[in-house]
């Protein structure tokens, strides 16, 4: 088009076509324009697919008797690296003392290794017990101080308004020290 109209019209022929040109790059650029941001934009994950993401944890450096949180799909994940008592005592534990009855050995995938959604099946506080100077409540796991519910060493509940266990998230292990949840 640009060139159509700058034959049509000889005479001031480079300062025309230097003025189309001029409007082509403005449109181009504005075209440009419009079509990155939707490609800029697809590039930040929607909150929904954030919502569906799986995360990859590394177990390397959690050593025995400690724990780590790591957030997925907004929730914390609790993974603790027990101890060789810590598992004997969530073994140990009468299923009949349980308020929601469930074997240890059902809600880990190897004996040490205990992986959690961190979150109070009361009213959904954040209980304590990953931080080594945190109360870990009188059954040695976690504690939610909103209302007083205790966990145990195996994240079930055995204290407290809590109606349920600390749910155990879809994971697997992906190496010998690597898990993916979700
Ligand atoms: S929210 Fe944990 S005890 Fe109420």
């Amino acid at each position: 088009m640009a060139d159509s109209m700058a034959q049509a019209a000889p005479q001031d022929g480079e300062t025309r076509r230097d003025f189309l040109n001029l409007v082509t790059a403005s449109f181009a650029a504005v075209g440009v324009g419009a079509l990155a941001w939707p490609f800029i934009s697809s590039m930040n994950p929607a909150r929904d697919v954030l919502a569906l993401a799986s995360t990859e944890i590394d177990l390397k450096p959690i050593a025995t008797g400690s724990a780590v949180t790591v957030m997925w799909r907004g929730k914390p994940v609790f993974v603790r690296n027990r101890t060789a008592q810590e598992i004997q005592a969530a073994r140990q534990a009468p299923m009949s003392e349980l308020k929601d009855p469930q074997a240890d050995q059902a809600r880990v995938k190897k004996d040490n290794w205990l992986v959690l959604v961190g979150v109070c099946t009361h009213l959904g506080c954040v209980p304590l017990g990953q931080k080594p100077t945190d109360p870990r409540g009188d059954y040695g796991g976690w504690f939610c101080p909103c209302h007083g519910s205790h966990y145990d060493t195996s994240g079930r509940i055995r204290k407290g308004p809590a109606p349920a266990n600390l749910a155990v998230p879809d994971y697997t292990f992906t190496s010998d020290t690597q898990i993916r949840v979700g």
